[in-house]
């Protein structure tokens, strides 16, 4: 969480600062700060608590003038979202800024040792410490050497961090360094630009640097950029990605909100996904680089994810259970990462789902479990990052770029990928037949079809809305795979409309929360025709005795459930009740959003969230 950026060449520096924080603004928006390095040779900056739009107007009259420069917008971590803890963060002599997207963990035994040696501080940052570290060095063993004085300070520094540094006394120069936060550089003829992901490069160049773990770079404004190990030496051969979609995809395009946009996407992203995998070995998965005799071991599958990804990881393991016949533990990945005992086995698979691929837990919990000898393979929609890098397999969803914070379509096309593996284990492990697992590709290739239905039935999400009006909090029942729906429909709910949702097993209701239940509560019952229809419309009975309003998603030509619910969100048919996770939940997104647009809430950016949360 965060987002930084910096840059420095021929061009004015503030249009691309604010342009770039736009961009990194599903990070955090707690407050943002930008500094720039002015023709008179000092720093001058602007920052304030709130959106990147309120730091853009402020910078309309504070005039910034410069062609170096950095910004930031923030997710809170240590100290109050306020004006004064918003960065940069500059020293004492105010002629060195910095901007930091992580945490430095040391940062109350090395605020004291500064506060002792004479510094003072102006916020209650763990970043502040950095740019007074870098003050220490820059006046002592650096020698005025900008690259050495950052070297220097974070060699004293723990935890996880993606920087970028602006001295008055090096003028031109922007330094970054990187350990565990991402950071890309792109270098072109206008200059050089510094960012925590690639959305806020887009457009600038094709190919990116990625900072590896430890390393520094020195961007200069003829458009070079030089990177150096942690002990400062020039590394001869940097990280370079390309970047693989177009600046318009990460753009409106007419849609009212990125929310919108996205959900829309969703058949376009798993058609393109499922394109070209079918072949000798049922799906292929080259992504897995693993033999079919290394398959054929596996006897244990642990998948690790956080959120939404999560929500996909229990999927995982019902195609996997159930297609695959292997065990699969689900955790999520925060609490993974502290139990006292992880039991694996010689044959245990890692998967990891994330779509950023740069939530903290998630990558703590993949080291976790390779360090106990296991293969790790990512699902992931970022091409280049952290856990592409560090898995041994990576399968890119392609959805391209998920801009609004909480997730929709990588949803829909991470499960779309965990059907991939679990399918190919399924092959591997003799427990489907080619013919079957072709005839389950076939039935994914209707899926985006189906979803293209329910998305024509957005205004039944929106009338379904209004049961939510008055409610203060809601239930959300399912059963088998569809109490993961259940789960994610919950949680959209409570991420954009602030509306609590609890997400219940529906057979399981009847052991608590049904006494939460009263006359017009709402409860929302995923209720598709599957095995446990039945038994899914007793539990409806159940809610109705007790006065709640029900709204259902339910199978056209579903009688049985119209005259129980004030509501129905249809879906067609879909040809295998395992599948019917990736339909339903098109309607719950759309559900969600029209609730929040009700309360008139900014469904983007919803309070106190960020999209990749690169703090454990
Ligand atoms: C944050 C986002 C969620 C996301 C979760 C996991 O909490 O707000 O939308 O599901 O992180 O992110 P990941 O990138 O690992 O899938």
């Amino acid at each position: 969480m965060c987002g930084i950026v910096g840059y420095t060449g021929k061009l004015q520096a503030q249009p691309f600062l604010l342009q770039g924080l736009a961009a990194l603004e599903y990070r955090g928006y707690d407050s943002a700060g930008i500094e720039v390095l002015s023709p008179d040779g000092s720093l001058h900056g602007v920052k304030c608590q709130g959106r990147v739009a309120t730091l853009t107007q402020r910078c309309q009259t504070a005039n910034l003038v410069g062609t170096s420069g950095i910004a930031h917008t923030r997710w809170a971590t240590h100290g109050a979202p306020s004006d004064r803890n918003a960065h940069p963060h500059v020293d004492c002599s105010g002629r060195i800024a910095i901007v930091h997207n992580g945490i430095i963990e040391n940062f109350r035994e090395l605020r004291a040792q500064l506060i002792a040696s004479g510094h003072e501080f102006k916020s209650e940052t763990d970043s502040e410490v950095i740019a007074h570290l870098i003050e220490d060095s820059w006046n002592g063993p650096a020698k005025g050497d900008l690259l050495e004085a950052v070297r220097i300070a974070v060699s004293r520094c723990e935890g996880s961090w993606a920087l970028a540094v602006l001295c008055a006394d090096a003028p031109g120069q922007v330094v970054c360094a990187r350990r565990r936060s991402p950071l890309v550089i792109a270098t072109t003829p206008d200059g050089c630009y510094a960012a925590s992901d690639i959305t806020a490069l887009a457009g600038k160049a094709k190919s990116v640097i990625q900072l590896d773990d430890g390393q520094l770079a020195v961007l200069n404004p003829q458009g070079t950029c030089s990177v150096f190990d942690e002990d400062g030496n020039l590394v001869a051969e940097p990280t370079t990605m390309t970047i693989d979609w177009d600046a318009s995809a990460a753009t409106l395009g007419g849609y009212p909100d990125f929310m919108a946009k996205e959900i829309a996407e969703q058949p376009e992203a798993i058609r393109r996904l499922l394109k070209d995998r079918l072949g000798k070995h049922g799906i292929e998965l080259d992504e897995l680089t693993m033999t079919d005799e290394e398959l054929a071991s596996i006897d244990k599958v642990y998948v690790v994810a956080c959120g939404t990804s999560y929500h996909v990881g229990l999927i995982t393991r019902d195609f996997i259970e159930n297609w695959a016949k292997v065990p699969v533990v689900v955790e999520q990945a925060s609490e993974l990462n502290y139990k006292q005992s992880v039991l694996v086995t010689d044959h245990t698979l890692c998967v990891i789902i994330t779509q950023s691929g740069e939530t903290a837990d998630t990558l703590t919990a993949a080291r976790r479990l390779r360090g106990l000898g296991c293969k790790v393979f990512a699902i992931t929609n970022v091409l280049g990052s952290t856990a592409a890098r560090e898995s041994d397999g990576t399968l890119y969803i392609k959805a391209g770029p998920e801009v609004c914070v909480c997730s929709t379509k990588a949803y829909t096309a991470q499960m779309v990928g965990a059907a991939f593996l679990a399918l190919r284990l399924a092959l591997a492990k003799g427990k489907m037949t080619q013919a079957e697992i072709e005839k389950k590709y076939h039935q994914l290739e209707e899926v985006p079809g189906l979803i293209e239905k329910v998305l024509g039935r957005s205004w039944q999400d929106k009338e379904a809305s209004r049961v939510f009006r008055r409610a203060h909090s809601s239930l959300f029942l399912g059963r088998g795979v569809n109490s993961t729906t259940a789960a994610e429909g919950a949680l959209k709910l409570k991420e954009i409309s602030y509306l609590h949702a609890e997400a219940y097993a529906a057979g399981e209701m009847k052991h608590g929360p049904i006494a939460l239940l009263e006359p017009g509560f709402p409860v929302v019952a995923i209720v598709p025709q599957d095995h446990v229809h039945d038994k899914t419309i007793s539990n409806i009975q159940e809610c109705i005795a007790r006065g709640a309003t029900v709204v259902g998603v339910a199978t056209d030509g579903d009688e049985d459930v119209a005259p129980l619910c004030s509501n129905v969100l249809w879906i067609p048919p879909v040809p295998d009740e395992f599948l019917v996770p990736l339909v339903a939940v098109v309607h719950l997104q759309m559900l969600a959003r029209y609730v929040a647009l009700d309360r008139g809430y900014d469904v983007d950016k919803p309070r106190n969230l960020a999209k990749s949360v690169t703090v454990e």
